[in-house]
């Protein structure tokens, strides 16, 4: 099981040595929000245009933001392996090709009341697929467990078609909440890792 650390509730006075802490986790996950596709407002290339200079841990940006397009770049130039847009954005098909032309890997992700058939077109060529186990906007809520419904059904679409992509939950993932993490590769966790001292410990609990 892979971890992917959010740090949308990381302490951004201390931000440096925020993300040095999460050194042990697979990836460091970005929640990005431009306060109309979600009502919150978190941070964009100007704060996170050094974060390659101070990490190794690859960076799993995820777009909560209505017009991802006119992002693609900034989020390519702080050095994304996964870019991750919404299927209720706009331009989502021209939007994943432009992410594909600058080799990052692409992601599709939905709302928690978006039916998963709507990504049924785009899962041939999609990297990663994250499914929201919360209402995107705000760490620290609670799991939803009929999300892993959506999850099951990913699994056997990608069994049955030999597709490729990855499939990653989102949203109040802990130490009680993973055992439902059945069929994920990756799971997205925030309150849980940073709310704790040791942070590898955090995140070798739920490995
Ligand atoms: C919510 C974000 C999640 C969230 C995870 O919109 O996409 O990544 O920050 O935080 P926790 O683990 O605290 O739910
Ligand atoms: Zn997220």
């Amino acid at each position: 099981m892979k971890v992917a650390v959010s740090i949308l509730t990381a302490d951004f006075n201390n931000l440096e040595a925020e993300i040095k802490s999460l050194h042990e986790s697979d990836y460091i996950h970005l929640d990005v929000m431009d306060g109309h596709f979600v009502p919150n407002i978190s941070f964009g290339k100007a704060v996170l245009k050094n974060i390659k200079n101070i990490t190794n841990v690859p960076l799993d940006t995820h777009l909560m933001i209505t017009n991802p397009y006119d992002y693609i770049e900034d989020f390519v130039s702080i050095g994304s392996k996964y870019i991750t847009i919404h299927i209720e954005a706009n331009k989502v098909l021209e939007t994943l090709e432009k992410i594909k032309s600058y080799n990052v890997k692409t992601g599709l992700s939905l709302r928690p009341k978006t039916d998963i058939k709507l990504l049924n077109p785009y899962l041939k060529d999609i990297d990663l697929v994250l499914v929201m186990t919360v209402e995107p906007g705000f760490g620290g809520q609670s799991f939803m467990i009929e999300q892993m419904k959506k999850v099951e059904y990913l699994y056997e679409m990608r069994k049955k078609h030999n597709y490729k992509y990855v499939i990653e939950i989102d949203g109040g993932v802990n130490k009680e909440t993973i055992k439902y993490a059945k069929g994920v590769d990756i799971v997205v966790s925030g309150s849980y890792i940073l709310n704790q001292k040791d942070r590898s410990k955090a995140i070798k609990s739920l490995k």
